[in-house]
């Protein structure tokens, strides 16, 4: 009987495995790695991880054959101690079960009934603005955090907003794979692992504050979870810890979006007075609402491409739940999978000029297999705030585009941080013209 073939493995160096050059050069590290075929296998110090790279093997993964592959080791470390009780870091029949409670608040006819207010929140945020330069990503943090937080969540996160940053930057700065402590044993207290923990337990005490004696007539999540904890189909540390994950995952990726996007219309001018026209058609002197998003194709497709370029998750993480063989290759129970967004949103057998950003693309009639663009992955797991997402992004872009001129720099070439999102290693800053 011959051997089961094995994937391809990239040179390393020794003990460091590819780490090296991961650390060196993330994203060009995995380019170059998936050049050596549609499943490689890489080796890290302690860990080896598969790499997968082709759209139809990302689908059985993610969708036909998704029962044998599970949220990875590395998602549900990554969430260990903020949030173990949270959708994103569990699996089995409790993500079932979370799953099911949640799904009542994301329905798309509540999320349709969002868009105003998401278009107002906008408004009176860009309005406060002045000339002075402004640190782009944490605005549009601070933005997308309140029209989370006044549409979805029902908290009003005003006065309260820094202990939900701080707590995201301290896990953004642990869940990065490059970070030597990830190596250590928890009880090991390295500076991150301190400065999480203290950033946590702030955060905590908020959420704490916020369900406090809350009713649970509404909506919004907040009430559909505490209806869920007096069914006794939740815990209270389950409702507690869903709502810390949702105010970490609903605002950041949605904030790297925007300031991508601002920052690719500001080396587009074309596009945006093309994008700025639309919106002065469609919705005339008024501020967007849900029912103009079909008719504000120009902006959505600056959000599609922006998405594509610029992934805000920019690698999905799974683990085999047994024995598998896939594309060929047998993959023992337990492995670890990474299907990265970045690579295959910027194939160049898929995309044409894939690094140039060009909205226009979405408007051709071209063929391309479905996972080749995944900005919100797919299957059963797939993210539960997309619809949410694509319309908020539609809403905050139409509403910034008629209200002000940004002037966006960077302080260096653009580069990125491999963590939970793909953010900017360098400053992004806008100069602000109210119109
Ligand atoms: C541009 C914005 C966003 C992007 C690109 C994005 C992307 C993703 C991706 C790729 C996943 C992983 C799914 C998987 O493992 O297969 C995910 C999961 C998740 N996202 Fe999003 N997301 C965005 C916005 C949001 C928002 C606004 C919310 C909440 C309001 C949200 C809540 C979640 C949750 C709770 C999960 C875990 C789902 C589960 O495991 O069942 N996301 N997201």
């Amino acid at each position: 009987m011959s051997e089961p073939a094995t994937p391809p493995s990239p040179d390393g160096v020794p003990v460091l495995g590819n780490g090296m050059a991961f650390s060196r050069d993330p994203f060009g590290a995995l380019e170059e790695w998936a050049s050596h075929g549609p499943v490689v296998r890489l080796q890290f110090p302690g860990r080896s991880m598969y790499l997968v790279t082709d759209p139809d093997l990302v689908e059985e993964v993610l969708v036909e054959r998704q029962d044998k592959f599970a949220v990875g080791r590395d998602q549900q470390e990554t969430f260990s101690g903020i949030e173990d009780d949270a959708l994103a870091g569990t699996t089995g029949e409790r993500w079932e079960r979370l799953r099911r409670a949640l799904r009542p608040a994301f329905t798309w006819e509540k999320i349709d009934g969002y868009g105003a207010r998401m278009a107002r929140r906008t408004a009176e945020h860009v309005e406060q603005w002045d000339a002075e330069r402004l640190d782009l990503h944490r605005e549009m943090r601070l933005l997308t955090l309140r029209i989370l937080g006044d549409t979805l969540l029902g908290v009003d996160v005003r006065g309260n907003e820094r202990v939900i940053l701080d707590a995201a930057d301290a896990l953004v700065d642990r869940a990065d794979p490059r970070r030597f402590g990830r190596l250590l044993p928890e009880w090991i207290p390295t500076p991150t692992e301190r400065r999480f923990e203290r950033n946590v337990e702030a955060l905590n005490d908020y959420v704490e504050t916020v369900l406090d004696g809350r009713s649970t007539e509404g909506d919004d999540v907040r009430s559909v979870l505490l209806a869920a904890r007096d069914r006794g189909d939740l815990t209270l540390s389950e409702v507690e810890d869903n709502l810390v994950g949702l105010l970490l995952a609903g605002h950041d990726s949605s904030a790297v979006t925007l300031t991508y996007a601002w920052l690719e219309l500001g080396r587009h001018p074309e596009v945006r007075e093309s994008m700025v026209r639309e919106v002065e058609e469609v919705v005339g002197d008024d501020l967007p609402d849900t029912g103009d998003f079909e008719d504000l194709e120009r902006v959505r497709n600056v959000v599609r491409e922006t998405l594509r370029l610029y992934p805000p998750a920019w690698a999905v993480n799974r683990q085999t739940t047994e024995q598998v063989s896939l594309g060929g290759y047998e993959l023992p129970a337990g492995a670890q999978l990474t299907l990265p967004q970045w690579v295959l949103h910027r194939d160049d057998r898929y995309w044409e000029a894939p690094t140039t950003f060009d909205p226009d693309r979405w408007t051709r009639d071209v063929t391309r297999p479905e996972y080749a663009y995944f900005p919100f992955s797919g299957g059963p797991r797939h993210c539960i705030g997309m619809r949410f997402a694509r319309l908020e992004l539609t809403m905050a872009l139409a509403t910034m585009a008629t209200s002000v001129d940004l002037d966006v720099t960077t302080d260096g070439p653009l580069a990125f941080r491999p963590s939970l999102t793909l953010r900017p290693t360098v400053d992004i800053e806008a100069t602000v013209n109210h119109r």
